[in-house]
């Protein structure tokens, strides 16, 4: 038994799509480890600074990036894994780099920053995984992991180990009671919504084959990144000219306005082309005050500013029935106030997708909706109302727990890495 607390020197990683959090089992202390000051988490972002070749991650890459320095923020790198995006090329202070590149740097620092943290290398690790990476498409989805797997190679990485972030998250569950439960887990993160029916409790975590004790998992490539750009899409976006005419009585064309509201094709607004294109729209637009704020966005360079304006509206809804959206660094004065209703309206669609795959893991479980004693959520978007709402709707009897919202999956993976690797 006491080898089995001895610390390893294999650690947990949750690469996540907004937040990432590495964890290392040790008797006694808490398995996260600190990776930004004392913070245990390190938002998934990178800046490149276009002054120097100074490079900043996670609050720091925010602050840069607020305070106005010239250059590159990169956000939600991991949606990329398993996209047709991953080989292609993006521009970073003047160079084509290629996408891998920068989700490398990132998963780098990433280890780095958790063996600086630990005071030890680590040669081995469990990384998380959403159930898919790619929705309805098995060898898309192999292609992610294999690309994950060769950039943690790269960083170091010696032996890897994958798991599915919801199983993670219910081991971290499991850590905390005293007896035997049948829980769903509902991990609802910025890229993916994942989920699992197990069966937990402290004599079955000793085990290394929990293979019976899953009955069910499942997921879809749905989070919180999604409810921003339809948030946008719907309450902010339209002041800035989509949904409007043209002069000619044609409808505006939308692309300028998909690219602002998604994290990661922000910066495609900016191009050139793109720049002569919205000019374009601007003479020809019936309503010039609007694509003149779209004119200003660009101009500013204030796209993943408005897209974080979206974001912090999105959270403050999950406590408030109405926030207020301030645009003024591209309409003076101006501001967009919005209500949950819109909200729950935007992410409509979205929601009963979650909640269609939920319904359908339970009925391929083959159990009693009533046998479930307990749904744990994780993950930052289960703070959305309407979500939570729905999912206890699935399972009405059911206990409802919060886990710690961005550092379940951390933690339950450093257990397992130290189940794994022992
Ligand atoms: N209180 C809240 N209400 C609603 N959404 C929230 C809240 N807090 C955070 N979020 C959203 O949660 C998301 C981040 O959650 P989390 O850190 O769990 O994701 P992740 O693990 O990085 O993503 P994934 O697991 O999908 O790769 C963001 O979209 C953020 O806007
Ligand atoms: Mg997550």
């Amino acid at each position: 038994m006491s080898a089995i607390f001895e610390p390893v020197d294999a650690c947990g990683i949750d690469f996540g799509t907004s937040n990432s959090t590495a964890g290392w089992s040790r008797p006694g202390e808490r398995a996260l480890l600190p990776l930004e000051g004392d913070k245990l988490t390190l938002p998934s972002v990178i800046f490149f600074h276009a002054e120097d070749d100074e490079v900043s991650y996670g609050r720091a890459a925010l602050a840069d990036y607020l305070e106005g320095h010239e250059g590159r923020l990169m956000r939600s790198l991991k949606s990329l894994l398993g996209s047709s995006m991953m080989d292609d090329f993006t521009e970073v202070a003047g160079r084509a780099v290629p996408f891998r590149t920068l989700l490398a740097q990132f998963i780098g620092e990433l280890k780095r920053r958790a063996e600086q943290s630990a005071g030890r290398d680590f040669t081995r690790a469990v990384l998380g995984r959403p159930v898919f990476f790619v929705d309805d498409d098995p060898v898309a989805d192999q292609r992610a992991q294999d690309t994950l797997e060769a950039i943690a190679r790269q960083a170091g990485l010696r032996d890897i180990a994958f798991q599915y972030e919801p199983i993670a998250a219910a081991f971290d569950y499991e850590s905390q009671i005293s007896r035997e439960e049948l829980v769903l887990v509902v991990d609802i993160g910025g890229g993916t919504s994942d989920f699992t029916l197990i069966r937990v409790g402290p004599e079955r975590a000793g085990r290394a084959e929990r293979r019976d004790d899953i009955l069910a998992s499942g997921g879809v490539h749905i989070g919180g990144t999604d409810f921003d750009k339809s948030l946008s899409l719907a309450s902010v976006m339209p002041m800035l000219g989509l949904g409007s005419l043209l002069k000619t009585g044609r409808l505006m064309p939308s692309a300028p306005f998909f690219n602002l509201a998604t994290w990661h094709t922000i910066n495609q607004a900016y191009s050139r082309k793109s720049v002569a294109e919205i000019n374009d729209l601007h003479r020809e637009a019936s309503d010039k005050p609007k694509l003149e704020r779209l004119q200003s966005l660009v101009r500013e360079r204030a796209g993943h500013w408005l897209a974080m304006q979206v974001e912090e509206a999105k959270i403050a809804l999950s406590n408030a029935p109405e926030t207020q959206i301030d645009i003024g660094r591209i309409a003076p004065g101006e501001a967009v106030t919005l209500q949950r209703d819109a909200l729950d309206r935007a992410i409509g669609g979205q929601v009963l997708s979650v909640e269609q795959t939920v319904a359908r893991l339970l009925k391929d479980a083959g159990v009693a909706v009533s046998a479930v004693d307990t749904v744990f959520f994780t993950g930052g978007s289960s703070g959305v109302p309407l979500l939570r709402q729905r999912v206890q709707a699935l399972v009405p009897q059911a206990r409802c727990v919060e886990g710690d919202l961005f550092g379940s999956i951390g933690a339950g993976l450093a257990l397992d890495a130290l189940r794994k690797f022992v």
